[in-house]
């Protein structure tokens, strides 16, 4: 495909072409490296959609959670992967059981990618989901998209709310870009990397964002100005192509 923000890249990681991936270049080589690195006990995926990432993350990790609000995922990767729990529901009442289930098990949670609901809210309540648990270890979090202005604005004034348990944050750890399943001039990509410990004594929080001037003046020509203030007529749009039987060839996370 010309133009394609996230292939070929070049990597001893035995990827599966066949396992569509939602990330850019820098975004690939960053998950892959931190992995190596890491190689968590266990890892939480929030947002499997079609396995890209969670190849990766499984090939590293002992055990993965991988949730995702449609059942398809597990459908179609199950026979895939021998070491991932496929959770089929929504991550906001998903989240907490998992981490039960972890606890109780006496494992090691060290790393959690959250790519799931994308809107301000969405992104703040996963994140308010994690924070507010208990966890007895350090934890790597990696939030995908964070040069999208809403999802930015959910992680941004969680932090700023909820500094207690935060060692480091940085917004623009992988900076984003104007790109995404063929939408115009849309603000997506992105990684932020929050270092999570319980045991971090309360001290104020630099909030790291080392492509801040980039981030708003691509802002200031983005589609974002005028789209993210009409998107609460996006459910109605949806039922509208719905009821003329279309598939809307920008919303490639319904149905799928
Ligand atoms: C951007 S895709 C994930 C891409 C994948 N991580 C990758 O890199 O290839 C987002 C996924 O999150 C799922 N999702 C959306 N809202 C969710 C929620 N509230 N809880 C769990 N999954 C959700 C969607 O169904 C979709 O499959």
């Amino acid at each position: 495909m010309k133009d394609d923000i996230g292939n070929p890249i070049v990597t001893d990681f035995k990827l599966d072409e066949a396992l569509e991936w939602q990330m850019s270049r820098a975004e690939k080589y960053c998950l892959i490296g931190l992995m190596k690195e890491l190689s968590p006990d266990v890892a939480i995926e929030i947002g499997t959609f079609k396995g890209g990432s969670l190849q990766v993350i499984s090939a590293y990790a002992k055990n993965v959670f991988s949730l995702d609000i449609s059942d398809s995922p597990k459908a179609f990767l199950a026979s895939k992967f021998s070491n991932v729990d496929f959770v089929v529901g929504d991550s906001a009442t998903c989240l907490e059981p998992v981490f039960d289930q972890i606890n109780q098990e006496g494992r090691r949670l060290e790393f959690i990618l959250v790519d799931g609901d994308h809107t301000r809210k969405g992104v703040y309540r996963d994140l308010e989901t994690i924070f507010a648990y208990p966890h007895k270890h350090p934890i790597t979090i990696l939030m995908h998209d964070s040069f999208n202005p809403e999802c930015r604005k959910g992680i941004r004034t969680f932090l700023e709310r909820h500094p207690e348990h935060v060692t480091y944050a940085e917004l623009d750890y992988v900076t984003g870009a104007y790109w995404h399943n063929g939408t115009y001039r849309e603000m997506w990509g992105g990684l932020a990397l929050i270092q999570y410990n319980p045991d971090k004594a309360a001290s104020p929080l630099y909030i790291n964002q080392s492509q801040k001037y980039l981030f708003e003046s691509t802002y200031l020509h983005s589609a974002h100005v005028l789209k993210d203030r009409l998107a609460f007529l996006f459910p109605l749009k949806r039922k509208l192509f719905k009821a003329l039987g279309k598939k809307n060839k920008t919303d490639v996370y319904h149905d799928f």
